[in-house]
This record gives structure tokens, sequence and C-alpha cells, in this order.
């Protein structure tokens, strides 16, 4: 009796240790061309490439065009118009909206194996009501803002209503405003992971979620945010916006760095996976511009075009098998909940539209997925992806359906030196100590990584309501040839597999709803729950 008792709890034991710590970082509006493993020379990342060189990176991953929308498809493995959470706009903080509760959330999943679960940084699925926030959906803590962007110093978060515009503070330790924190909100954040790694108790596994604002814009009126004298650095970058941008992007990548060192310093990162992915596209141009590039692709957020669908991803660990560095297969948004929760040996739920892709990855199979749809029925557009080909219809708007971002590109003189950024990298140093010494033949994966089109003086098609374009996305990434009259079959083929899945959209309403009850100046100037 003694020794079953013991050999249960041995393998107990074992079976929790064994369990790999996750830390998942999320950039906000982070376009294609913004990290440097995509071939941009005038934004480096090195911290973040180096994750990409030495881990996988996902060279066809897609999410949603919108932040609440990807966000609900993360936390619930289903897409977002299956659960009423898609299209524009996304969620305000006057709007008493969010995930269904009886939707369980990724988080949840991992609380009930025996994970510590902790949030920094965003949320924006739901914040109207306490039984939405982070804290009653499976995270332990939330440190961090509840909608969808907010001022990079002040904290605040600027909606606007009739009238005028109304303002509050977003920032907030768990059900408690943090009006003690000081300083730029992304390294603020980053100290907070790096201590929450520091003070991890190791008897259980952690899953840890960094969901930057960066380089999401802040509020009208000081849309770019960033310490003045990291804009100095950025002298080479020709457009003056895109200068305050490249300094958010440095900032952003120091983070990644930074966190991935104090799992090193902790001792746990031999049995740590860490991501990095975009919500989705950049906002080039229009309203809310971060002045982002997704150049080549055509498309920024808001669009189902590349540039808004197709963003940045990368999975990393020291154990990930047979990794030629780069998996070309399909994955999407809701692959994450099935994929980690594989990664951490339970079998996933069997009621979600994510695949997992654990196994593939890992031994570089190709990807089971072979469909993704985007579906936002309040602007009304939509686009299917079958395999090589892709099919969008609808109302997208046609300026931002064009391939923005190339004239915020220019560089003043001679680029900085990649290989130096590489080599006097925070990540550099990490991965040497544990023996992943980097040459640089290895930045050769560089090339297999950035895509090159040639997008000049084509006539592009545009979609209506009542007609669609079809493009075969492996041979021509950047939707510049319109080939439904060449495979009418097809079109119709795919306009029905459409149908089906607009049929199970929820209906959720819109436009933007105001409740004055929403109110900051009703809670001290603070955006906190408001429905009781
Ligand atoms: C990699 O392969 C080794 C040996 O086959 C195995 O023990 C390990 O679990 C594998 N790692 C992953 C992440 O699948
Ligand atoms: C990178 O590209 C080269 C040349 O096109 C190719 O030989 C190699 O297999 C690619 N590597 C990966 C990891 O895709
Ligand atoms: C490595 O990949 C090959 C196919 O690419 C596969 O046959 C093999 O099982 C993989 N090994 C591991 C340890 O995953
Ligand atoms: C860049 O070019 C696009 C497309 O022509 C245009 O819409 C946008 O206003 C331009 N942006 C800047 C900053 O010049
Ligand atoms: C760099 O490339 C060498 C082969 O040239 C390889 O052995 C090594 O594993 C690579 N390093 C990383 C970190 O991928
Ligand atoms: C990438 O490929 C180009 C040729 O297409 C080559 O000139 C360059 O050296 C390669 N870069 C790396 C880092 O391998
Ligand atoms: C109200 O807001 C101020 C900052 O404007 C803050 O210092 C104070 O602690 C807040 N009061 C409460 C009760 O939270």
């Amino acid at each position: 009796m003694l020794s079953i008792i013991v050999t249960i709890a041995i393998v107990a034991l074992v079976c929790k240790a064994d369990k790999p710590n996750i830390v998942f970082i999320i950039a906000d509006d982070l376009g294609w061309d913004d990290v440097s493993f995509h071939g941009s020379d005038q934004i480096l990342t090195p911290n973040i490439d180096l994750l990409a060189y030495s881990g996988v990176t996902l060279g066809r991953y897609y999410s949603h065009a919108i932040c609440t929308p990807s966000r609900s498809a993360l936390l619930t493995g289903k897409y977002s118009y299956k659960i009423g959470m898609q299209g524009y706009p996304p969620l305000t903080m006057s709007d008493d909206r969010g995930i269904p509760m009886d939707l369980k959330l990724l988080p949840q999943y991992f609380k009930d194996i025996g994970y510590s679960t902790q949030l920094i940084g965003k949320w924006h699925v739901g914040a109207s009501r306490a039984e939405y926030l982070p804290t009653n959906r499976g995270f332990d803590s939330h440190f961090g803002h509840r909608g969808g962007y907010m001022d990079y110093y002040e904290y605040t978060y600027e909606e606007l209503w009739s009238i005028g515009h109304v303002s509050g503070m977003t920032l907030f330790r768990n059900l408690t405003p943090a009006w003690d924190v000081e300083g730029y909100i992304t390294d603020v954040y980053t100290d907070h992971a790096v201590s929450v790694i520091k003070n991890h108790d190791t008897s259980s596994p952690l899953f840890l979620m960094v969901a930057h604002n960066a380089p999401h814009s802040a509020n009208d009126g000081a849309l770019l945010q960033a310490p003045p004298e990291i804009v100095r650095q950025m002298r080479h970058v020709e457009s003056p916006e895109r200068r305050i941008f490249a300094a958010m992007m440095k900032k952003l990548d120091d983070s990644v760095g930074n966190i991935v060192k104090a799992l090193h310093d902790k001792g746990i990162i031999h049995n740590t996976i860490v991501t990095f992915i975009s919500d989705n596209g950049g906002m080039s141009y229009g309203q809310f511009n971060n002045f982002a590039s997704n150049y080549p692709f055509r498309g920024i957020k808001l669009t189902p075009y590349e540039g808004g669908i197709r963003v940045a991803g990368l999975l990393w660990s020291t154990n990930l098998n047979n990794t030629s560095h780069y998996w070309d297969g399909y994955m999407h948004v809701t692959d994450w909940l099935p994929t980690l929760l594989s990664a951490a040996g339970v079998k996933p739920p069997p009621d979600i539209d994510g695949i997992d892709h654990w196994k593939n990855i890992n031994s570089n199979l190709p990807s089971e997925r072979q469909t993704m749809f985007e579906i936002d029925d309040t602007s009304e557009y939509a686009s299917a992806i079958y395999g090589d080909y892709k099919l969008v219809t609808g109302d997208v708007d046609k300026g931002y359906g064009i391939h923005q971002g190339n004239n915020l590109t220019g560089i003043i003189g001679k680029p900085p030196s990649y290989v130096k950024a590489i080599l006097d990298s925070t990540m550099y140093r990490v991965l040497d100590s544990i023996g992943l010494t980097f040459n640089t033949a290895n930045l050769s994966l560089r090339n297999n990584t950035t895509i090159k089109c040639d997008v000049s003086s084509v006539p592009l098609c545009h979609p209506s309501k009542e007609t669609s374009c079809l493009f075969n996305i492996k041979e021509d990434p950047c939707e510049t040839r319109d080939l439904s009259a060449t495979y009418p079959d097809l079109v119709l083929r795919m306009q029905a597999q459409l149908e089906q899945e607009v049929k199970k959209t929820i209906f959720r309403k819109g436009p933007v709803f105001r409740d004055p009850l929403s109110a900051p100046s009703r809670f001290n100037y603070t955006w906190d729950v408001w429905v009781k």
C-alpha cells in the first residue's frame, strides 16, 4: 500500500516537473516588415530574430485582422465569428461585451493541470464586468491594460464620444488601478515579466503571457511614443514618424531579449517554450496609424489581405527536434491552444477550430491545416484560404487594400550593421552560454524568411459585395494577379465553403456603442468595471 502511494507521488512529481514552462509574447499591430528576420535593414530586431533562427520560424502563420477577434481566437481556439467576437470595431471600454462565459479559455486549461498562470499586458476581450476579467478566466494574476491600447507613459485610454474625448487610466494590478506605476510601459511590462520569472516557484510550471502595448499607436494627438534617446538612435530612418516607431520596436525587441535572459538566469531555459506573434498586421495608414509596414504584402490591419492576417510568428525551445528552423505549413491563431496543450502532454478539447501542430512542427512534417477563414460581418468582407488559393470578397477599403508601407522604409545613408546588432544582443549572449553559438552562416536563414515580390504597375483586383478575387498565395504572396476568370469552378467551390462558414457566424451588435455608465469620471478617472 505504502509503496503504491509512494509510486503515485513520484509519478505525480515527475509529470509535474516534465511540463514545460510557456512564455507567450504578443506584439500589437506589428507589421510583417517590422522585424529584421523578414528582411528589414531599417528596423533591427536582433533578439526576436535570434529566437526565430534558433527556434522555428512560422512562415505561414495567420491571425484575424483585428485585435479583439485575434485575442478571442487565441484564448478559445475558435474562430472569432463563431463566438460573437469578430470584426470591426474591436471592443471599446464603453461596450458591455466579452468572450461568452460558457467558453473555457487557454489559461484555464493550464491552471487545471497545475500551472501558475500570469498575464502581463493587454486583455481586450471584455472588461465591463468583473466576470469578464482575466483573473476570473483562468489567470492567477493580471498586471496590465484591459482595453485596446493606452498612452505609453500616462496609461490613459481615450474614446471619442458625442460629448467629445473621454479619457481614463486603464492600467490595473488585478482588480485595482495601478496608480503607483511610473515609466515607459514596454519597460514596465518587461521588468514585471522578469520579476515574475525570478520569483516563480518552480514546484509548478509557469504559463506567462506577455501581451505588449507595443508597437500599437497610443491615443489621438500622441500616436507614437518612445524615449527620446532611443529615437535619436534611429536617425537612419527617413520617415520621421517611423523613426519613433523604430524606437518603439527597439524597446520591444530588448524586452524579448531580457525575458529570455531571465529564463536563463532562473535556470529554467531548457524547459521553457517561448513564442512570439503579432495579433494582426500593422496599421501603415489611416486611423490609429502606427507607421508599421507589411510590405511587400498587400493590405494592412482591418483587411483580409495577407498584410492584415499573415503575420510574424515563431516558436522556440531548446528541445525542438528536427528543426530546419523554418516551418512552411499553415498555422492559424486558433491553433495555439491545442498545440501548446499538446506540448504540455494534454489532449486538446475536440470542439474547437484549432489544430494541434506540435508533432508536425517538431518532425518538420507538412501542416494538417488546409483552410482558414476571415469573416467580418460589420465591415462586410470575408476571405477563405483553401490550399494554395485565397478568395477575397466583399467590401474592403481600397486605400487599406493596396501595397502600403513601401514609402515608409527609406533609409538615410547606410543602414546600421545587422551582424553587429546580432552580436551585441542579449539573446546572442544567452544562446552562446547555452551552447547554441551563432555564426554568420546561420544568418542565411534570413533569406528563407524574406519575401520579395514585384508589385509595381499592376492593376489590382478589388472585390465587391457581388464579386470575388482569387489569388494563388503560394506563387503570388503579394496578391497581385486575380485568377477568378481562370478558375471559375474553384471560385464557386470556395464561395460555397465560405457561405457554409458565414452561416455559423453569430450576429454581434455593431457599430460602436458608447454606454455613458462606463464614463471614467464615475470611477475616479479610470476605465473600471461598470456593470454589476
Ligand atoms: C525530441 O526527441 C527526443 C528523443 O527522441 C525526445 O525525448 C523529446 O521528447 C523530443 N522533443 C520534442 C519536443 O518532441
Ligand atoms: C533556405 O533556402 C535555401 C535556398 O533556397 C534552401 O536550399 C534551404 O533548404 C532553405 N532552408 C529552409 C530552412 O527552408
Ligand atoms: C525528424 O523528421 C523526419 C522527417 O522529416 C521524421 O521522420 C523523424 O521522425 C523526425 N524525428 C523526430 C525526433 O521528430
Ligand atoms: C504612402 O503611400 C500610400 C500609397 O500610395 C499612401 O496612401 C500614403 O498616404 C503614403 N504615406 C506617406 C506617409 O507618404
Ligand atoms: C549554426 O550553423 C551551424 C552549422 O553551420 C550549426 O551546427 C549550428 O547548430 C547553428 N546554430 C544555431 C544556433 O542554429
Ligand atoms: C541571401 O541571398 C542573396 C542572393 O539571393 C545573397 O547574395 C546573400 O548573401 C544571402 N544572404 C545571406 C545572409 O545568406
Ligand atoms: C483617485 O485618483 C488619484 C489619481 O488621480 C489617485 O492618486 C487616488 O489614489 C485615487 N483614489 C482612489 C480611492 O483610488
